[in-house]
């Protein structure tokens, strides 16, 4: 058994988190700070607060950051095209880092020993917890009772907080686990652990289905500046603003459903439904913007680094100098990405259908087959011999020409 004096827990209000403040002060025999961070999820964190300390936390914060989470963690994550296996958007794993750098703070002020979360010992999120705890004071124990603890069902998990006073809210099982914050939902268990079943529609939080959703199309206008979007439809808007109104708007389009059997890092395929709309019209925007001010080399390079930047993410390694060296190149580039793009909304898609920027580097002439033309279409030809020349070395050797 540990020896732990004061931890820091981060609490959800949920079922394994309440059951936790108890069990530790049984087990543990230790003082419980929760701690419930509000990163956009649309609870009642204050209430949540509330229930941490009646079922025994000796004090309980709340954090407030759905605006220190879109600026310093998503804004990095769509400035770099962090899109994990090529369709998830990272929502909760861009989550968990900050929550475990709020958790330190707080254990660092008030002198606690252990940062203790509720994720089970199979998911990505205890790695995520885990490794950035490492990363950010190493002198922290960390605790993840439900990895180790004797319960071995819900049910006993519910007897033993009934036998606790503590308030379980619903008796009869929730199917689905469901992670919500103001970048994305992610949503797993019950039916959709069956990967041929098609999702039931009434697992979606914020996205209507195809059918439901308006037979008319709707555009948005995005600016952007310095790779930060900045208004929406000719209104300047904070980012939080921003991700919020759009969140709505492409949530009315069934925009942003993406159903994925994915790879997780402790080595199993999962399958996760996420819901993102503000983020995945932000994504479209934003890298169709690039691909007018960007020059061709560094864009390609980029889409390299973009990959294992994902990969970083969704494997924990936020707090990374790798990451942080990736954050630079990112940032180098972004200077050019100042202008607008233009986005339609129709049946659970969104497509660009334009775009405009001062650092453009579009060239019409260059670009139009019309009498404007200005490009050398005669150095073509000498064009094409030097890039040809390698290959025609070696057809000419395997022919036995040469
Ligand atoms: N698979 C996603 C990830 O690893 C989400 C994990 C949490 N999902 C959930 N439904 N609680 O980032």
């Amino acid at each position: 058994m540990m020896n732990i004096n004061k931890m820091v827990l981060a609490y959800s209000g949920g079922l394994d988190t309440s059951v936790i403040i108890k069990w530790a002060m049984e087990w543990l025999k230790c003082e419980v700070i929760a701690v419930t961070c509000d990163l956009g999820q649309n609870e009642d964190a204050e209430a949540i607060c509330r229930k941490a300390l009646k079922t025994g936390a000796s004090k309980a914060y709340v954090r407030k950051i759905a605006d220190e989470f879109l600026k310093d963690f998503c804004l990095p994550a769509l400035q770099a095209h962090a899109i994990y296996e090529n369709k998830y958007l990272l929502a909760t794993a861009l989550g968990r880092p900050l929550i475990a750098k709020h958790l330190v703070e707080i254990a660092q002020a008030e002198g606690a020993d252990a940062i203790a979360h509720g994720s089970t010992g199979k998911g990505n999120d205890q790695v995520r917890f885990d490794v950035s705890v490492m990363a950010l004071d190493s002198r922290l124990k960390i605790v993840a009772p439900v990895r180790s603890w004797h319960f071995k069902s819900r049910n006993e998990e519910i007897e033993f907080a009934m036998k606790h006073n503590i308030p379980v809210e619903a008796t009869k099982e929730k199917p689905y686990s469901i992670d919500r914050n103001i970048w994305g939902i992610s949503i797993e268990c019950g039916i959709l652990e069956d990967p041929w079943q098609e999702p039931p529609d009434d697992i979606y939080q914020i996205t209507s289905s195809i059918a439901k959703a308006p037979d008319q199309p709707e555009y948005v206008e995005i600016d952007f500046e310095d790779g930060v979007p900045v208004a929406l439809n000719g209104d300047r808007l904070s980012l939080l603003q921003l991700v919020e109104r759009l969140n709505a708007i492409g949530g009315r389009h069934g925009v942003g459903r993406v159903d994925l059997v994915e790879n997780r890092l402790v080595g199993i395929k999962s399958r996760e439904i996420y819901e993102a709309p503000a983020a995945t019209i932000l994504h479209l925007a934003h890298s169709e913007l690039e691909r007018l001010v960007l020059d061709r080399e560094t864009q390609h390079f980029k889409q390299i680094l973009s990959q294992r930047y994902s990969e970083l993410i969704y494997n924990g390694w936020w707090f990374s100098p790798l990451r942080k060296a990736l954050d630079a190149f990112f940032g180098q580039i972004q200077k050019v990405v100042t202008g607008k793009t233009r986005i339609k909304l129709h049946k659970g898609q969104a497509v660009i259908v334009g775009r405009q920027s001062a650092c453009s580097l579009y060239d019409y002439k260059l670009a139009t087959y019309d009498k404007e033309d200005v490009f050398d279409h005669l150095a073509g030809e000498a064009f094409c011999k030097l890039w040809g020349l390698p290959l025609q070395v070696v057809g000419a050797k395997q022919k036995g020409s040469m």
